[in-house]
């Protein structure tokens, strides 16, 4: 049995490194990252900036070259893949790479019946994912036979019925549609409200303004930024320097005249009010 450190936060990455044996990359340089239980945190940056690379040494799947990672006060480089997914629920970008049952169902129980729960805990997981996530009428299809979008959401549901107390996310917004999509930002506030650890790579903007309560921002294999959305969003330099776009509803706050100092708005509430003061100091 590996020894546990309580004392550590959900997610600590001390001067972590990771070199891809294959060609040499050096997908993470020094990078030290913690994440205390309960944060919804969202990592963003440029195609090939490590977003991937980092997600993936949190679960087991790449074994850093330097540095340590520890989850749930667990050195991530003393257990398998197995031990952590209990500890370490990921979403895979790609479906694909996760689906193996034969029904979306099966898919959903298989792994609450690894953890050994006992069948009526076992149903009533499937029975709340599938309401949740809105599969009920497929839940004896095979899930190769559904769309993309209905497919990844079955992905997401097979982590979400195991209860991870870290969820990992990679770009689960990609390639879905807007019923989809709504549904996943309902599911990271619902992950928050169990109290579980989120962490979502993604290029949507306006998913994370929503549902992150910090962003990392990561460039060249490197963290530039570690900050709240609305700090990340003001700061132009970086933004330019990772060709990030924030919200628009952020853009046309910052881009405001008579913003008084306030703060950049994330929402459409915000922005009303940015203009309600406007009006007011004229
Ligand atoms: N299996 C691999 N073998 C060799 N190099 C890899 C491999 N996977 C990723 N890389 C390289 O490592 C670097 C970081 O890749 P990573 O996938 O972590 O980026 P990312 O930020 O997730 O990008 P994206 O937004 O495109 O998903 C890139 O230079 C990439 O080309
Ligand atoms: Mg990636």
């Amino acid at each position: 049995m590996t020894a546990q450190d309580t004392s550590l936060p959900m997610i600590s990455a001390k001067q972590l490194r990771f070199v891809y044996p294959r060609g040499g990359v050096v997908a993470l340089d020094d990078v030290s990252i913690d994440i205390p239980a309960g944060q919804s945190v969202g990592i963003v940056g440029q195609n090939g900036s490590g977003k991937t690379t980092f997600t993936k040494t949190l679960n087991g799947l790449l074994r850093p070259s330097g540095g340590t990672v520890h989850v749930d006060g667990l050195d991530t480089s003393k257990l398998t893949v197995q031990q952590l997914a209990s500890t370490v629920g990921y979403v895979f970008q790609n479906p694909n790479h996760q689906l193996f049952a034969t029904s979306v169902a099966a898919e959903l129980a298989f792994g609450p019946t690894n953890l050994k729960l006992p069948k009526d805990e076992i149903e009533a997981r499937v029975a709340e994912a599938l309401e949740f996530f809105d599969l009920g009428e497929h839940a004896k299809s095979h899930p190769y036979r559904l769309s993309f979008p209905l497919r990844k959401l079955v992905g997401i549901a097979s982590v979400f019925t195991m209860h991870p107390k870290i969820f990992v996310l990679d770009e689960p917004t990609t390639g879905q549609d807007h019923q989809t999509t709504r549904i996943i930002n309902r599911l990271i506030h619902r992950l928050q409200d169990r109290g579980a650890t989120v962490v979502t790579v993604a290029h949507d903007m306006p998913l994370l303004a929503d549902v992150s309560e910090r962003l990392i921002v990561m460039w060249s294999s490197k963290v530039v930024l570690d900050g709240t959305p609305r700090e990340v969003f003001a700061n132009r330099e970086v933004m330019d320097l990772t060709h990030i776009t924030p919200p628009q509803i952020t853009q046309i706050s910052l881009g405001m005249p008579s913003r008084a100092g306030r703060p950049a708005a994330l929402s459409v509430e915000e922005l009303a009010e940015d203009v309600r003061a406007g009006k007011e100091s004229r």
